[in-house]
């Protein structure tokens, strides 16, 4: 059998460890033809496709980025979108397809599973807000990343005596903002699962005041917005499925603390550097044990499935039991979290 492999959506540290793992058993223990599909979902949209041979994925497990490239692209926002892939995967002889994405890639797996194109998903998203796995890989790469720049933004705060807000990405939730902010020792954690309130922030500024701590670290997560407001949009436009840019809610509160503590406030958004470069060695192990599960998968024919990880388990899971199902942070930890703010 020919079994195709695409990336898409935001990239995230580890898919060329997954798409490493899936061609290796793919080729050795299944004797499958394996194929990448270049883009994402355009890759079958466009017959853009490339050979995949123990060769070509010899060196890439450390690599960040994909090298099948990605795309947000949606191929069920025309009418004949779905009914084209059907038609050149039906052309290219492709099988099955392993589809490495968060919920608008793998949402579309499912759609075209149910049209008929054999598909199993694999977990992929800094932001770790799939269901049905604990994590998603790429999101201990980005959570490492955000407490290093903690760590650095920590003693420039304390020798300027200055507040220092950091924002990360996380659009819809906080995991990222939780992970960095319990590692990095943060004094306030703002997450799009409980909006905040500057007058609360500005309490744990003065009570770290009252205890001669005369800087103050906050983390704060894109999506992060205020009591009854709304999230800081950076640009209106949209994507193929509908997701706005979001951005700058770390200038905002920034404005906002000068305002009512009169404390000199810095503000470093780090953006895309959370999901360029190398995935740490969790982040490698845990996509290869995703890309062995899902070529597993092809092979027990569990087409509509991904894998996951529950406790130290790989499982497989439903797609429909996933899709739209966002995974909100976990509040015991924010309470854990929260006995450090202020
Ligand atoms: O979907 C993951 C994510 O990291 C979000 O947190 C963020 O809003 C988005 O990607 C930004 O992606 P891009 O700028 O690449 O479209």
């Amino acid at each position: 059998m020919k079994v195709g492999v695409l990336s898409g959506g935001g990239d995230a540290p580890g898919i060329n460890a997954v798409v490493r793992a899936v061609v290796r058993k793919g080729i050795q223990n299944y004797g499958y033809e394996m194929v990448g599909i270049r883009d994402g979902w355009h890759g079958l949209l466009s017959n853009d496709f490339l050979p995949l041979d123990l060769r070509s994925v010899s060196g890439i497990l450390p690599r960040g980025g994909s090298i099948l490239g990605t795309s947000r692209t949606n191929p069920f926002k025309t009418e004949e979108g779905p009914k084209t892939i059907l038609k050149n995967a039906k052309k290219a002889g492709i099988g099955a397809v392993v589809a490495i994405g968060g919920d608008d890639t793998l949402g579309v797996a499912l759609k075209m599973t149910d049209l008929g194109l054999k598909c199993v998903g694999v977990p992929k998203t800094i932001d770790n807000d799939l269901s049905g796995t604990d994590y998603t890989f790429g999101f201990n790469t980005a959570v490492t990343i955000a407490a290093d720049a903690l760590d650095k933004l920590h003693t420039t705060a304390e020798t300027h005596h200055r507040v220092m807000i950091l924002e990360v990405m996380g659009r819809y939730t906080g995991w990222i903002a939780l992970g960095a902010g319990l590692a990095g020792g943060a004094d306030v954690i703002l997450i799009p699962e409980k909006p905040f309130s500057i007058s609360e922030i500005c309490e744990c500024i003065k009570s770290r005041q009252k205890r001669s701590r005369n800087f103050s670290l906050i983390v704060v997560a894109e999506g992060a917005k205020p009591k009854g407001g709304e999230e800081v949009v950076y640009s209106e436009s949209v994507d193929e499925f509908g997701h706005i840019r979001l951005g700058g809610v770390g200038y905002y509160l920034g404005k906002e603390i000068e305002r009512c503590m009169h404390i000199e406030t810095r503000v470093v958004v780090l953006g895309h550097l959370q999901r360029g470069g190398s995935p740490t060695a969790f982040d490698r192990i845990l996509a290869t044990q995703f890309g062995i599960g899902a070529i597993d998968l092809v092979h027990q024919g569990k087409f509509g499935y991904m894998v996951g990880i529950k406790g130290n388990k790989i499982v497989s899971v439903p797609l429909k039991n996933v899709i739209g199902k966002r995974k909100a942070v976990d509040m015991e930890l924010y309470k854990i979290a929260s006995v450090f703010f202020g």
